[in-house]
């Protein structure tokens, strides 16, 4: 069975509720744009192309039940109004952007059409063809990701040159974080798809260790074999030397990459860029161009979202029954794993700098850095690369 974050046929949106993974797998209902909103912002849904996905189908399904004046004016106001509040669930990751600015061009297309006093029945259907269209589009780019990554990683690196490789992978960027199959988590399972990946170790992440719960729930649901480690272990693993251990490349998603190549992305990436720089191991980061931020000139730029301190210091999940040895599922429980009243700082992502980035890997091929050591990351909207 394909695991699914985002459920859709025309009028009904699921989505599964990533808090209760990987205990439970539960689909909600998203109606509207103000059920989107709540899901994106708590995180039962994340994954910067799955909160855009989300975020542009739940109006969609909206549109279809909502009570709105006939004219086309109207629709698009009432359009533009939800997309502009979606748009507020959270900040850093630009997919969710780049889809409302896109959908509200698809709007303004056809209001130019069919005049303000039209109809708005054909805002409707160019909203809901436009926004289902991403659905679609959202794995085909990540197949391809998927691709162009793995063969990039079997000629780059040292191990890949004798078969297989093993690589760390950073945050959650699998289906669950997508429409499908994974933009990081792509590349990992073209590479053992083609029967070229010897193991995967994947970080525990957080928040809400996403690794953990996400990322290690896809490997192990698709069988790929893989280990899990916390975030602090990297650097040991980077010095193992065993044939499963060595490491070739370190390869992440990125929630928004600037001009410059700069990427924001899971808390805890910048870190492991300098281990692998250090270590000498190729750090990849694999995006779709829809992550790309042009107007964002660098890292700097980059509004990084935080969260709140109980997420640091409670854990939640379901009861542990200790007289039956087994996990209750039907009730949960919150337990602190902090001193009360220490303070917390909780950043949801990090920048790692252009300079410790080998590649980056997009749908229409890799981007690596030109002679004077910069990303002309322009030229894959020309569908150009040069990796
Ligand atoms: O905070 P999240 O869970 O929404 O962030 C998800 C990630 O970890 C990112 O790395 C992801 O958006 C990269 S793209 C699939």
């Amino acid at each position: 069975m394909v695991l699914e974050a985002i459920r859709y046929d025309r009028g009904n949106l699921q989505i599964l509720d990533q808090l209760k993974l990987p205990h439970a797998e539960v689909y909600d209902d998203i109606n509207t744009s103000g059920d989107a909103w709540e899901a994106i912002k708590h995180m039962r849904t994340r994954g910067a192309p799955a909160i855009a996905i989300v975020a542009a189908l739940s109006l969609a399904v909206e549109l279809l039940i909502a009570d709105i004046p006939p004219t086309a004016g109207d629709t698009a106001a009432f359009v533009y109004d939800r997309l502009d509040y979606l748009v507020t669930s959270r900040p850093t990751a630009v997919n969710l952007a780049d889809a409302v600015r896109k959908l509200k061009a698809v709007v303004d297309a056809e209001v130019a059409k069919v005049k303000a006093d039209g109809n708005g029945d054909s805002i409707r259907e160019a909203y809901i063809a436009a926004a289902e269209k991403m659905l679609v589009d959202d794995v085909r780019d990540n197949e391809a990701i998927g691709k162009h990554g793995a063969e990039w990683i079997q000629k780059n690196t040292e191990f890949g040159q004798n078969g297989q490789v093993s690589v760390i992978t950073h945050c959650n960027t699998g289906s669950l974080a997508t429409a499908g199959y994974g933009t990081a988590l792509g590349v990992i399972r073209a590479l053992h798809s083609a029967g070229t990946l010897k193991h995967a170790f994947c970080t525990e992440t957080r928040p809400y260790n996403q690794g953990s719960r996400l990322t290690a729930f896809e490997l192990v649901h698709d069988k790929i074999p893989a280990t899990l480690v916390t975030d602090s272990m990297a650097a040991a693993l980077l010095k193992l030397k065993g044939p499963s251990e060595r490491i070739a490349a370190i390869v992440v998603g990125a929630d928004r990459v600037a001009a410059n190549g700069d990427t924001a992305n899971k808390i805890g990436t910048y870190s492991l860029a300098i281990l692998a720089k250090f270590h000498g191991v190729k750090f990849l980061v694999a995006a779709p161009r829809t992550t790309i931020d042009l107007q964002t000139k660098s890292g700097a730029d980059i509004v990084i979202e935080e969260r709140p301190g109980n997420e640091v210091t409670l854990v939640k999940g379901p009861k542990w029954v200790a007289v039956l040895d087994e996990v209750d599922l039907s009730s949960s429980e919150t337990i602190k794993i902090a001193a009360s009243g220490i303070d917390v700082w909780n950043p949801a992502f990090d920048v790692t700098p252009a300079e410790l980035i080998d590649g980056i890997i997009t749908e229409v091929g890799v981007v690596e850095k030109d002679k004077n050591g910069e990303f002309q990351l322009q030229n894959v909207f020309q569908g150009l690369t040069n990796g």
